[in-house]
């Protein structure tokens, strides 16, 4: 069904791999459109509670959007480049209702950057690299990169990341709070996974909640305390939290439904 992606669903971890590997898996028009579609699968298959996104081979998770598609366009083509994109995959995947982690097995530069940084959180290998080396090409970032990498390390750190196009080595991304994890390249998707099985055995609703009022922080449109707020009055309504919170006190594991 799919030509530049590759999913594969086991207990109820989803995985999508980027897979072209001989251009560092760089995002095309097709990959974002398959990239796109495999996100509403997410959503919308009620088997799948969580989901991995990685790059096919050793050497890139995804090594920027597909530079040779770049110089028929103009002003409109490129904001719409950047719109689309965002729309179809970044911001979809950041408001997706299941945590969507990022395993980054190599380079991650530019859209590759982009996408880690728009999933929840991120594991790399110790190989891996991070950068936003736009303007060596006469560019910025367009899948969001400006915003989510001052978001996620800081002003002055991703500044000087913009501006210089340096790489950052995995220890350094660490550092930063760019990754949660390093861990040696053979060992990425068991640690993931590992993560997301224990996620996994958690509230669905609760955690979708989570999810939503942490991104709340950073969407000046809502107040994100009032958020936390509604989404803490409405969790008193499902069975979950009746479930949950009986399993407490009756001293047994709660076996949740997502209702
Ligand atoms: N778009 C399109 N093709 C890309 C690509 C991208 N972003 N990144 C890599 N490729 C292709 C290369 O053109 C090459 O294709 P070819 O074998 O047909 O010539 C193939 O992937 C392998 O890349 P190569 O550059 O030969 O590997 P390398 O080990 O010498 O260098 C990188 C690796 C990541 C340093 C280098 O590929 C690079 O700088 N890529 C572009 C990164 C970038 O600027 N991204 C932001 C885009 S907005």
């Amino acid at each position: 069904m799919y030509t530049t992606i590759i999913t594969n669903l086991e207990n109820g971890i989803f995985t999508i791999t980027i897979n072209r590997p001989d251009k560092l898996n760089a995002l095309n028009k097709t990959v974002i459109e398959e990239l796109s579609k495999a996100i509403d699968e997410v959503y919308n298959n009620t088997k799948i509670q969580s989901a991995i996104i990685t790059g096919a081979g050793t050497k890139a998770f995804v090594a920027g959007a597909d530079i040779t598609e770049f110089l028929t366009l103009d002003v409109d083509g490129g904001k719409s480049l950047a719109q689309k994109g965002q729309e179809l995959v970044f911001t979809k995947i950041e408001n997706a209702p299941k945590p969507i982690i990022a395993a980054v097995n190599g380079f991650a530069l530019g859209g590759g950057c982009e996408l880690a940084m728009a999933c929840h959180f991120r594991l790399c290998s110790d190989n891996a690299k991070f950068g936003q080396p736009e303007v060596n090409l006469g560019l910025i970032p367009g899948y969001g990169g400006t915003q989510r990498l001052t978001q996620l390390i800081g002003k002055g750190r991703a500044i000087e990341m913009l501006l210089s196009a340096n790489m950052i080595d995995a220890p350094t991304a660490m550092q930063y709070g760019l990754v949660n994890y390093v861990v040696p390249a053979d060992e990425l998707l068991n640690k993931t996974t590992s993560i997301l099985a224990l996620i996994n055995t958690k509230a669905p609703l609760a955690v979708r909640a989570c999810i939503k009022a942490a991104n709340a922080v950073f969407d000046e449109t809502k107040n994100g305390f009032q958020t936390e707020i509604d989404a803490f009055g409405h969790c008193f309504v499902t069975e979950d939290m009746r479930e949950g919170t009986s399993a407490f006190l009756e001293k047994r594991k709660p076996v949740f439904k997502g209702k």
